[in-house]
C-alpha cells in the first residue's frame, strides 16, 4: 500500500509568520527518504498554506510520485498542467471551510469539473477525484471517465471508536469503485490510532496523510513520523510487509 504524505501543514506553520521556515519541500525530502511513496500538497486558491513557488519546487525535486490538490479554478488547472505531477487529485474547496469538508458533488457535475479532467488528462497527468464513499459517487466518478478515486474518510475518521458501520461504508464504496477499473485511493482524518482498520481494506491501495504526521512530527521530527505511519500501515495490511 502506497503512503503519500501531505505536506500542506509544514507550510500551514511557515504562513503564519509569512517566513521562510519550515520548508515544506525540505519536509517532503525527509519524508521520501523515511518511507514515503509520494508527496501531496494542496495548492489552494486562497493560497493559505502552500504557495506557487512551493508547487513548483515539488514537481522538480519529488522522486516518488507527487500527487497535487486542487479545485477546479482554470488558473490553478494550468498551472497543474504546465507543471506536470504524476497525479492530480480534484477536490471540492470552499473559502470559508477549514479544511476540505466532503467529497466532490457528482450529483451536480459541472462542465467546469468535466474541463479540469479533461484539461490535466491531456497534459498527460492521472486524475483521481475526491469522493464520498458511497455508491452514487462512484458511478459518477466512473461516467467521468477517470482512472482514480480518493475516498473521503472524514466521517470514518470521526465515528470509529462507535462500531463499524463508517468502515463498512468506505469498504463497499471501496469494493464497487475496484470492481468498475477504477483505483482507489483514501485519505482525510487519518491518525496513527485508526489508520489501521482502512489499510487493512485490501481494495485501497494509497493512502494521503497530512495532519496527523505533521503533528507527530512537532516531537519526533518528520522522518520518524512518516516511518511510524509506515509501520502502523504495514502492520494492518493482510501478507504484511508487502505494499
Ligand atoms: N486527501 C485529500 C483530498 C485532502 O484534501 C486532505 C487534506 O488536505 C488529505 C487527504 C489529508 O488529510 P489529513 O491532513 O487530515 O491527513
Amino acid at each position: 500500500m502506497r503512503l503519500y504524505v501531505n505536506i500542506d501543514h509544514v507550510a500551514t506553520l511557515r504562513e503564519a509568520r509569512r517566513t521562510d521556515e519550515p520548508d515544506p519541500v525540505e519536509a517532503a525530502r525527509i519524508a521520501e527518504s523515511a518511507g514515503a511513496d509520494g508527496i501531496t500538497a494542496h495548492l489552494r486558491e486562497d493560497r493559505r498554506h502552500i504557495q506557487d513557488r512551493d508547487v513548483e519546487a515539488l514537481a522538480s525535486s519529488v522522486r516518488g510520485v507527487f500527487n497535487l490538490e486542487l479545485a477546479t479554478h482554470p488558473e490553478i488547472v494550468t498551472l497543474a498542467c504546465h507543471l506536470r505531477p504524476f497525479q492530480a487529485t480534484l477536490v471540492p474547496e470552499r473559502r470559508e471551510e477549514i479544511t476540505t469538508e466532503g467529497g466532490l458533488d457528482l450529483a451536480r457535475p459541472t462542465a467546469r469539473l468535466q474541463e479540469a479532467i479533461d484539461r490535466l488528462t491531456a497534459a498527460g497527468i492521472r486524475v483521481s477525484l475526491f469522493i464520498d464513499p458511497d455508491a452514487a459517487a462512484v458511478a459518477a466518478a466512473r461516467a467521468a471517465g477517470v482512472p482514480a478515486v480518493e475516498l473521503h474518510t472524514g466521517r470514518y475518521a470521526h465515528a470509529w471508536r462507535r462500531g463499524s458501520a463508517a468502515l463498512d461504508e468506505l469498504q463497499r464504496a471501496a469494493r464497487l469503485a475496484r470492481d468498475g477499473g477504477l483505483a482507489v485511493h483514501a485519505g482525510h482524518g487519518l491518525t496513527y490510532e485508526n489508520v489501521g482498520a482502512v489499510a487493512a481494506l485490501t481494495e485501497i491501495e494509497e493512502l494521503n496523510i497530512g495532519h496527523s504526521i505533521v503533528s507527530r512530527a512537532i516531537f519526533s521530527g518528520i522522518g520518524p513520523a512518516v516511518a511510524e505511519m509506515r509501520r502502523c500501515i504495514d502492520s494492518a495490511r493482510p501478507h504484511s510487509g508487502g505494499r
